[in-house]
């Protein structure tokens, strides 16, 4: 048999070196694998298993399993059912595996997807899957440190029901080490052989040009054939596949890029507010800034970053740095600096009303304009303020009809209001900037109105925060 095209001679590779050493843990997961023979230019000599696994992606005879059908793992399923494999999700809460069954899911197209993908309530199916990728969450724990938890499970699950010869894909954001530390060593007690990847999800929610298929894919793996494996499996479905060396590079990269966005927020609302104390607007000079073609990215003030990626990630970085070490003091002040920003929003308002009694409209409480997702938004950090500050607030968001459960604000009292109702309420907060809000309309009618996006036009009852 030819070799796959994609086989290049490793010396190809920027990277290469790192990737085809005996990975330190000694293990081998084909026995006379392609990394073990002397350098070949073409690897033509592989493993019948590795040639099968890239023959069956081929033919999409391959059946991908995807655990964790959230944010990431449930587009990545559709994606993959989409282009003709057969998927089986998986998820440890049996609500969302009885949602997805009943066709009910916040991507309403995968319901039309039955005939490639299932929704399976038994981790024992595992065993009929040729890859398995985890997209279990990366949360924080209470004392913001990484809690490995999720991925530490999903690690020991996989392992009972490992197959030899089956690939496993880590995606979850995570700190450099975590595949190699934290599931090798899991898988291994299967005591069969196994291939082991790492390739961080890239996801922009929202952003219609840049979609799952049209972002390129960094893939990495524990030796050279898993990184092989890995690169073929989202060849498959991706425009462009990148392999580094490791997956601590993968690991690193994925932090980095969310690392970079957290700082350089983190300067701009602090810009914001050393311009507003001394009279300048930050809007006008990132908007003088831009003008300059080089050198210059720019980003955007507002009430502090959401979602499951940039008020976490830091702090998984800088714990890192510091378990090794290193200092990551910037790191972690931009981290800290982004969440002081729902007590700035709260304190500017209350340089015009007084807050005991006041009747406060929050507009926006999804994390991010456009999108159903409420995790980490500073809306219900400016609410719970609000509330230690004796006002009393409501929201309005077109995503949520009822509030969402939130697992940190729980007790917090923040009843839904119409648009309508605007009028009546003693201020509004422009939280999060949904496209469908009427902003002339909102400034026109509302008494006083808090501007954290820089949504509504300059006016005596408008405030910048
Ligand atoms: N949401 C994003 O925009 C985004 C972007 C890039 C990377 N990421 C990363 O991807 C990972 C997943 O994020 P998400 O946003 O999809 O999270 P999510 O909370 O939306 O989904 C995670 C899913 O995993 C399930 N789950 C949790 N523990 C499990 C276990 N032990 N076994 C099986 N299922 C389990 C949950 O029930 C949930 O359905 C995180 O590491 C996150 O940092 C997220």
């Amino acid at each position: 048999m030819p070799p796959p095209k994609s086989w290049t001679p490793s010396s190809e590779s920027p990277d290469s070196g790192e990737g085809t050493r005996d990975a330190p843990h000694g293990y081998r997961p084909w026995p006379n694998s392609g990394r073990h023979e002397p350098a070949s230019p073409f690897r033509v000599r592989r493993p019948s298993a590795l040639l099968s696994f890239f023959d069956r992606m081929r033919a999409k005879k391959a059946v991908i399993a995807v655990i964790g059908l959230g944010y990431v793992g449930l587009p990545l399923a559709q994606l993959f059912a989409s282009k003709g494999y057969r998927v089986l999700g998986f998820d440890n809460d049996p609500a969302k595996i009885a949602a997805l069954k009943s066709g009910k899911s916040y991507i309403a197209s995968i319901a039309s997807l039955e005939k490639t993908f299932e929704a399976v309530p038994s981790f024992g199916r595992l065993a009929d899957a040729d890859a398995i990728v985890i997209c279990v969450p990366t949360p924080l724990t209470a004392g913001g440190k990484p809690d490995l938890g999720p991925i530490r499970r999903t690690a020991a699950v996989v392992a009972r029901h490992l197959q030899s010869g089956q690939l496993v894909v880590l995606e979850s954001t995570t700190y450099p080490g975590t595949t190699r530390e934290e599931v090798l060593p899991r898988l291994k007690k299967a005591g069969k052989p196994f291939l082991l990847g790492y390739s961080p999800e890239r996801q922009d929610p929202g952003n219609r040009i840049m979609t799952l298929d049209s972002i390129p894919r960094l893939v990495s793996g524990v030796d050279e054939d898993s990184k092989e494996a890995t690169a073929e499996l989202y060849r498959a479905v991706t425009v462009e596949v990148i392999a580094v060396s490791r997956p601590e590079i993968a690991e690193a990269a994925k932090l980095l890029e969310n690392v970079y966005r957290s700082v350089n927020i983190a300067l701009v609302n602090e810009l914001k507010m050393a311009f507003d104390r001394n009279g300048i607007d930050v809007w006008k000079v990132i908007d003088a800034a831009s003008t300059k073609p080089f050198g210059f990215h720019e980003f955007r003030p507002g009430p502090g970053p959401g979602g499951h990626c940039i008020p976490i990630d830091p702090f998984y970085l800088a714990w890192w740095a510091e378990r090794g070490g290193a200092s990551a003091k910037f790191i972690r002040l931009s981290g800290e600096l982004n969440k002081r920003m729902p007590e700035y929003v709260v304190d500017r308002l209350a340089t015009r009303l007084k807050l005991k009694g006041a009747k406060v409209l929050l507009l926006g409480i999804a994390y991010k304009r456009n999108v159903g997702d409420p995790r980490e938004s500073p809306a219900f950090a400016i609410a719970k303020v609000l509330v230690r500050r004796g006002a009393k607030p409501s929201y309005h968001d077109p995503f949520f009809a009822k509030p969402p459960a939130m697992r940190h604000y729980r007790g917090l009292k923040l009843p839904s209001a119409s648009l309508e109702s605007i009028p009546d309420f003693d201020a509004v907060i422009v939280v999060t900037d949904h496209s469908i809000y009427d902003y002339e309309w909102i400034a026109r009618n509302a008494r006083l109105v808090v501007d954290t996006r820089h949504a509504v036009v300059d006016g005596d009852n408008v405030i910048r925060a």
